[in-house]
């Protein structure tokens, strides 16, 4: 028997055939890791804690915490052949990880249900750019946003994300999922360059790249530490399933490390361009780093509709979200339908289309809340979209983060093994999943449920 079967499936990689190419994964895995997380959340959350020094502390967590999960996670697919519960069990024959596995594939549901509203709005804002709409009838850029949350519109488009990504999915892993893939990512970068040097060069630029590159560390809390792991996570795609599904369509032959080492730094850089897009045109144009979630949607229509050819260039930054947000949406929904191929034995387009179509249901409250006929509704102070995004990122990630590390660090003894990591690494490896990665986990969740503050 080789290392990778157990008494209860004498043959894992039979049972699951799908696979990547070597290349194709990677992209893939860059695809899921680089999303709104990217180009929406990180601008907003840096401009929030300070700029640099917060840059600089995002980077540490990626590098602490992020890549020694994102490396047990694709080991741990790769060695259990399954989906995010099944894995687990296939691994260690013991009932309870499965069902702790079954916690992330519900949180990657959750996630998708909202993630696909917000991937929506960017399809809304990409055609309203490009035609011109968007900067048509003043500048109130926040009533424009308000108005279109607030009706029906987005519900829309949530439905057409959802079908768009279920039909991918139904197309398979390589036929699918790798292809779609393989389409927009160079597109994406190709646009990120153009954006990068229009901002650059605008009048005023260079104070926006020196609050983005010029750490001061005064500006930084204890808040600060814990945002910036939190977001370590989600930029990953981490503690849901993701990586870990993936994962299981991975080629044996294909080094574990060095994808880790190639996802990490693709997701670094792109949150490193994106910030030379966004800081010196927020600056350029007198509006405010530390806007928040509007910063996209609200404060940089503004910057385009005063620069030439703004349509274009907003209609470009829109078709940027909208890639960045449909790869990493395709790979949150891969996640239930992995599980329920499995586990029901369901065949991939049947499991495609009634996952995202029972998806579909549950976020539709969600796609209401943002100021729609649900907007007063606030159980506890948060709409149901804040609640949705507050359980998956600061309760269930978590969870799932930590589980990842104690399954790697204490419960599968040959994660090295598969790993393909022994002596040096392996150490170190197995230093940070078993010690750092489980602590800091913990004081992140305990601060964000408001059992510890700071
Ligand atoms: N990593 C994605 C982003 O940065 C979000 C994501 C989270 C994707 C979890 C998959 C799983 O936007």
């Amino acid at each position: 028997m080789s290392n990778r079967t157990s008494k209860k499936n004498p043959d894992l990689s039979r049972s699951n055939p799908e696979r990547f190419t070597s290349a194709g994964f990677i992209l893939a895995a860059i695809g899921s890791s680089v999303g709104l997380g990217n180009m929406w959340k990180f601008p907003y959350i840096t401009g929030k804690h300070g700029g640099a020094a917060f840059f600089l502390l995002f980077m540490i967590c990626l590098i602490l915490v992020g890549l020694p999960i994102l490396l047990a996670e694709m080991t741990i697919g790769r060695g259990g052949r399954g989906d995010a519960a099944t894995s687990l069990y296939n691994l260690t024959g013991k009932k309870h990880w499965r069902l702790i596995g079954l916690l992330s594939v519900l949180c990657a549901f959750l996630i998708m249900s909202y993630y696909a509203v917000v991937a929506g709005w960017t399809l809304h804002y990409t055609i309203e750019s490009i035609t011109g709409a968007l900067f048509r009838g003043g500048d109130d850029y926040r009533g424009k946003f308000e108005s279109f949350a607030s009706g029906y519109w987005p519900v829309f488009w949530q439905a057409v994300v959802m079908l768009l990504c279920g039909w991918v999915i139904a197309k398979g892993v390589s036929g699918g999922i790798e292809k779609f893939n393989k389409i927009l990512i160079p597109g994406f970068l190709a646009i990120l360059l153009v954006l990068m040097v229009r901002s650059l060069t605008l009048p005023g630029a260079g104070q926006g790249v020196e609050f983005f590159l010029k750490p001061d560390f005064g500006k930084l809390d204890a808040e600060s530490a814990l945002i910036a792991l939190g977001h370590a996570f989600f930029s990953l795609s981490l503690g849901m399933g993701c990586m870990l599904t993936y994962g299981s369509y991975v080629e044996q032959k294909q080094s574990l490390g060095s994808a880790t080492l190639a996802i990490g730094l693709g997701d670094m850089l792109y949150a490193f361009i994106a910030g030379l897009v966004i800081f010196p045109t927020v600056f350029s144009f007198g509006l405010e780093p530390g806007e928040g979630v509007g910063l996209a949607f609200m404060a940089l229509p503004a910057a385009f509709s005063q620069m030439p050819f703004g349509f274009l260039f907003g209609g470009l930054f829109f078709v940027l979200l909208a890639i960045a947000a449909l790869t990493s949406a395709v790979s949150i929904l891969e996640v239930p339908v992995a599980y329920a191929m499995h586990n029901w034995k369901w065949s991939r387009k049947k499991a495609a289309a009634v996952i995202s179509s029972v998806c579909f249901l549950v976020g539709v409250p969600s796609a209401l809340s943002v100021g729609g006929v649900l907007g007063a509704f606030q159980p506890g102070g948060k709409t149901v979209f804040d609640w949705f995004d507050f359980v998956t990122s600061y309760v269930l990630m978590p969870i799932g983060g930590l589980a990842v590390t104690l399954f790697t660090g204490y419960a599968w003894k040959r994660a090295g093994e598969e790993a393909g990591l022994s002596g040096f690494w392996y150490k170190i490896w197995m230093f940070l999943i078993k010690i750092v990665a489980p602590i800091l986990i913990l004081l992140v969740f305990l601060y964000s449920v408001g059992i510890i503050s700071v």
